[in-house]
């Protein structure tokens, strides 16, 4: 199957939450907010899970040069057409990818806000594969992925990510409630799970910086 070249990248505590119990996500040093913005200058495409931008709304700012594709994966169209992801879309385009069963009002507020809506298949669920399909169609060649955690977990377990990058900050915040690097059911075994390559290690601020491949995975979840 054609599909970008997916780089997932998150910033996260020494025990693997993205955000604290209360949602809180600024993990990130200064200087590895300058590493996450030259990232998203490098690629075609940057994608986020819907419940990011409802907790976050974040605006996914593209300082300087390019203007990738910003992408919600959304399955019931509930961003809101408010969210900075698209008030402030600047020159970038943004797609709201959603499922079969998004209401059709809700669509076209969406489209009425300057969005463009996907549908990725028909049943509830945006289908990544299709819409992996669809963005490599389009010409977009590498795909950042900021999270969240239940986004992460889906794109992992369909065996759709190339690369991780991960800012660790050296804090412990526990908490069941807090969101985790990858979400989801999870693997059952640790024969099953996503394996990695270090590709290397280095500093940003007080982050610890990991970048590794993905390797081909064969286990079922
Ligand atoms: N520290 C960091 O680097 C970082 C980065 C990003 C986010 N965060 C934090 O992560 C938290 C949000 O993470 P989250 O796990 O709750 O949400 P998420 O991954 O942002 O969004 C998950 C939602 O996406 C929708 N979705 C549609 N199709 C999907 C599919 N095929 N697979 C998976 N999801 C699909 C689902 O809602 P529907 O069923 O309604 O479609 C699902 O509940 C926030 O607290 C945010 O601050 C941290």
């Amino acid at each position: 199957m054609n599909r970008p070249y997916v780089v997932l990248n998150a910033a996260m505590s020494l025990d693997g939450k993205i955000a604290t119990r209360l949602g809180d996500s600024e993990f990130s040093s200064p200087e590895d907010w300058e590493r996450v913005h030259r990232l998203r200058c490098q690629v075609d495409a940057i994608m986020i899970g819907v419940n990011t931008v409802l907790v976050d709304d974040p605006k996914l700012t593209v300082r300087s040069g390019g203007k990738p594709l910003k992408i919600v994966v959304d399955s019931l169209a509930r961003t809101p057409p408010t969210a900075r992801i698209i008030t402030y879309r600047g020159e970038s385009r943004v797609m709201v990818a959603v499922g079969g069963e998004a209401p059709a009002y809700r669509v076209e507020a969406l489209k009425k806000a300057g969005a463009e809506v996907f549908r990725a298949g028909r049943k509830r669920k945006v289908n990544l594969k299709i819409l992996m399909g669809e963005l490599h169609r389009r010409g977009i060649r590498r795909l950042l992925v900021e999270g969240g955690g239940n986004l992460n977990w889906s794109l992992l377990k369909e065996g759709l990510v190339d690369e991780v990058q991960v800012a660790i900050t050296p804090v412990l915040v526990g908490g069941k409630e807090a969101v985790s690097l990858v979400e989801g059911e999870g693997f059952g075994k640790v024969s099953e799970a996503q394996r990695l390559k270090l590709l290397s290690v280095g500093k940003a601020g007080f982050n610890i910086l990991l970048k590794f491949k993905c390797m081909p995975r064969e286990g079922k979840p």
